[in-house]
C-alpha cells in the first residue's frame, strides 16, 4: 500500500490504535478523517495531530453510518481508504450473567454489524477512486479466542471471515482488502487500565505501517502473528496456554 496521497477515514480514530495509525498516515502525506462518539476525544486527537479532520459519529447507529458516507462524499470526495477500526471489548461470564441483552448486542453491533455495513455502504464510492482500499482491524483473538471475552472474540472471528470473502469478491477490482490483526496493545480498550499488559501502541503502529507499505495484506504482530499463522494443533495449544492462566 502506498501510505502517501490517500484520503482516509478511520473509525474510532480518536484514541489508541486508530489514532496511532492516523498520526502515521498524516506524517506519510495522506489526508485523514477520524470519527468517534466523544467530541472531547476528537478535539484532543486534533490537537495532537495537526491537520487531522474529525467527525462525531456512532457507528452502532445505521443512520449515522449513512450520514457519514454522505458527509464524506460532500467534504472529502476523493476519500479512497476506509479503516474499520472502531471496536469495544466487554468481559462476560456467560453462565453468571444478569446484564440486559442490549449490552451484549452493542458489542456485536459495533464490532461486526458496523464494519460490514460500512464496507458495503462505502464500496460504490471507493470503486470510483484511485488506489481504493478497505482495512479491517480484527484481533489475534479472531484466530484463537480468549474465553474471558467470548463475545468479543466471536465478533473478531466474524470480521476476519468477512474480510476473506470481501477480498475474494473484490479480487478483480482495484479495491484492496487488508486486515490488521493486533495482539494485546496498551490502549484503553475495555476501559482505562485494562490493557496495560499489551505492547506499546507506537511500537505496534510502526510495524503495521512498515508492513502495509511492503504490500502485506494481513498484518499481525508478536503474539497475534503467531496465532494468525498457527496450525489447528498450534492454535489449540495457544488456546490452552492463554485460557488456563
Ligand atoms: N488494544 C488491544 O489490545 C487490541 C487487540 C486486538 C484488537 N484491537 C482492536 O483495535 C481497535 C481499536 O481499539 P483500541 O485498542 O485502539 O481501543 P480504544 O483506544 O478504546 O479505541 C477504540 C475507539 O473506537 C471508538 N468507538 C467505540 N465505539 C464506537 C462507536 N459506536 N462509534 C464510533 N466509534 C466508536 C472509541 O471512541 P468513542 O468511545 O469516543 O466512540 C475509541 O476511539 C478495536 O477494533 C479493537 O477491537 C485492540
Amino acid at each position: 500500500m502506498n501510505l502517501a496521497a490517500n484520503t482516509i477515514l478511520i473509525t474510532g480514530g480518536a484514541s489508541g490504535i486508530g489514532l496511532a495509525l492516523a498520526e502515521r498516515f498524516v506524517k506519510a502525506g495522506s489526508e485523514v478523517v477520524v470519527c468517534g462518539r466523544r467530541a472531547d476525544k476528537l478535539l484532543e486527537a486534533q490537537q495532537k495531530v495537526p491537520g487531522l479532520h474529525t467527525r462525531v459519529c456512532d457507528v452502532a447507529e445505521v443512520a449515522d453510518r449513512v450520514a457519514l458516507l454522505e458527509w464524506v462524499k460532500a467534504n472529502f470526495p476523493r476519500l479512497n481508504v476506509l479503516v474499520n477500526n472502531a471496536g469495544i471489548q466487554r468481559r462476560t461470564q456467560l453462565a453468571q450473567n444478569d446484564e440486559p441483552w442490549e449490552n451484549h448486542r452493542q458489542e456485536i453491533t459495533i464490532n461486526v454489524d458496523a464494519p460490514i455495513h460500512l464496507a458495503m455502504l462505502f464500496l460504490p464510492h471507493l470503486q470510483q477512486q484511485q488506489n481504493p482500499a478497505i482495512i479491517n482491524v480484527t484481533s489475534g483473538l479472531a484466530f484463537v479466542p480468549a474465553a474471558f471475552v467470548p463475545i468479543y472474540s466471536a465478533t473478531k472471528a466474524a470480521l476476519h471471515s468477512f474480510t476473506l470473502s470481501l477480498r475474494h469478491q473484490l479480487a478483480n477490482t482495484p479495491v484492496q482488502v487488508l486486515e490488521v490483526v493486533p495482539p494485546a496493545v496498551d490502549t484503553d480498550l475495555g476501559g482505562p487500565g485494562l490493557h496495560t499488559f499489551g505492547v506499546p501502541v507506537d511500537e505496534f503502529a510502526d510495524s503495521v505501517m512498515q508492513r502495509l507499505a511492503n504490500g502485506e495484506t494481513e498484518v499481525g504482530y508478536g503474539f497475534s502473528e503467531k496465532s494468525r499463522l498457527a496450525s489447528r494443533q498450534e492454535a489449540d495449544a495457544i488456546f490452552q496456554q492463554m485460557n488456563n492462566r
